[in-house]
């Protein structure tokens, strides 16, 4: 058995892990800032650096107790390295290297989008590749083709905003708090989902990319009026506010499902997994089950506690790095892009 502790310290979630084999996770502990950025509306990247060094130590102590292990008993230490904001990756980061030197333990480098891609395969009896990924984040919107966990490829990415990123930005316009995935997903309850009928940006035929921006302006413009002609946020009703989430969020999700089922076609591979932060949506998770369910295609959501940012994926890919040994040395850095896109 292989026993590897994640970090992850990349944005605003100071978190830690245990996990054996790469699958089974025996902690997962997440210690989430957004309370402290709540009043920005975003995440403040020196509030966030901050935070992860005040909460670093009891994040780590909390994710090996939970874990009932110690670290002698530890394999390795995973650490993601890229992409995220440079200061915070950085005390994930320096702090991964002297646990390493003192415990004398091999330190793995980890890319955050690409353990958000191989997350959906925790707890899975075995590896569901090749699939095509959709990975939604605050960060990322992009498709993946998933040959295997050293074998992934870009099809497809946003041109603007990410998925998450135009939920947090529709949520500070309608007034709703940070982060605003669950916020939307929350207020959409109750709301008519065809009340709006929003822009679906698929781009060209081919293009397996994304765009947000004309659905973000189209929002606005619908809360406002062109030339502000409109009372804004002050008049519009409860039933409104729900209104526009439910639409606006079913334009979201019906942009995913259809550029997904296009790389499907495009890949010829039977199986669909869905990972990152904004796979924390039930209307997306239930509208791509669907879907495949509908075209006999396999479907895998990461589970609930693997969506948003966490220490168990990152722990769970350095096991594939790990089994091949791929280790890092003292002098890792920190780089604010993924090595893919
Ligand atoms: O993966 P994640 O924790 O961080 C990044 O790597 O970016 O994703 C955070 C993003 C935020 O934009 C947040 O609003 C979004 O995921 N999110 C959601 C939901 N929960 C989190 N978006 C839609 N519906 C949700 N339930
Ligand atoms: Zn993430």
């Amino acid at each position: 058995m292989t026993t590897i502790l994640g970090i992850e310290t990349s944005c605003d979630e100071t978190a830690a892990a245990v996990v054996d084999d790469g699958t089974r996770v025996r902690s997962n502990v997440i210690a989430s800032q957004a309370n402290l950025h709540l009043r920005y509306g975003g995440v403040v990247p020196e509030i966030a650096a901050r935070a992860h060094i005040e909460r670093f130590d009891a994040v780590l102590d909390e994710a090996l107790s939970r874990a009932q292990t110690t670290p002698a008993e530890l394999d390795a230490i995973a650490v993601t390295n890229r992409p995220g904001l440079v200061g915070s990756l950085l005390i994930g980061v320096t702090a991964a290297k002297a646990l390493s030197w003192v415990w004398e333990k091999p330190l793995i480098a980890v890319d955050h989008v690409l353990a958000h891609a191989a997350s959906p395969a925790i707890g899975l009896p075995e590896a569901p590749w090749p699939a095509v990924g959709l990975i939604v984040s605050g960060g990322h919107t992009s498709l993946f083709l998933i040959r295997d966990y050293d074998a992934i490829e870009v099809l497809g990415a946003t041109l603007d905003d990410a998925a998450g990123e135009a939920f947090d930005k529709v949520a500070m316009m309608l007034g709703l708090p940070y982060p605003g995935g669950p916020a939307v997903e929350k207020t959409s309850a109750g709301g008519d989902p065809a009340a709006f009928d929003f822009p679906r940006t698929l781009l060209d035929r081919d293009s397996l990319d994304f765009s947000f921006s004309g659905l973000k302006t189209a929002v606005l413009y619908t809360i406002h009026g062109q030339g502000r002609t409109t009372g804004g946020l002050d008049s519009l009703t409860p039933q409104r506010l729900a209104d526009i989430c439910a639409s606006f969020q079913r334009t979201v999700v019906e942009v995913l499902v259809a550029k997904t089922m296009r790389a499907v076609a495009r890949t010829g591979v039977g199986c669909v997994v869905l990972g990152g932060g904004v796979a924390a949506n039930q209307g997306l998770r239930r509208a791509l089950a669907e879907t495949c369910a509908d075209r006999g295609l396999r479907f895998h959501a990461a589970p609930m506690p693997y969506c948003v940012d966490n220490g168990a994926m990152i722990a769970a890919l350095g096991y594939h790095r790990f089994r091949r040994g791929e280790f890092a040395g003292l002098e890792l850095a920190a780089y604010a892009s993924s090595i893919l896109r």
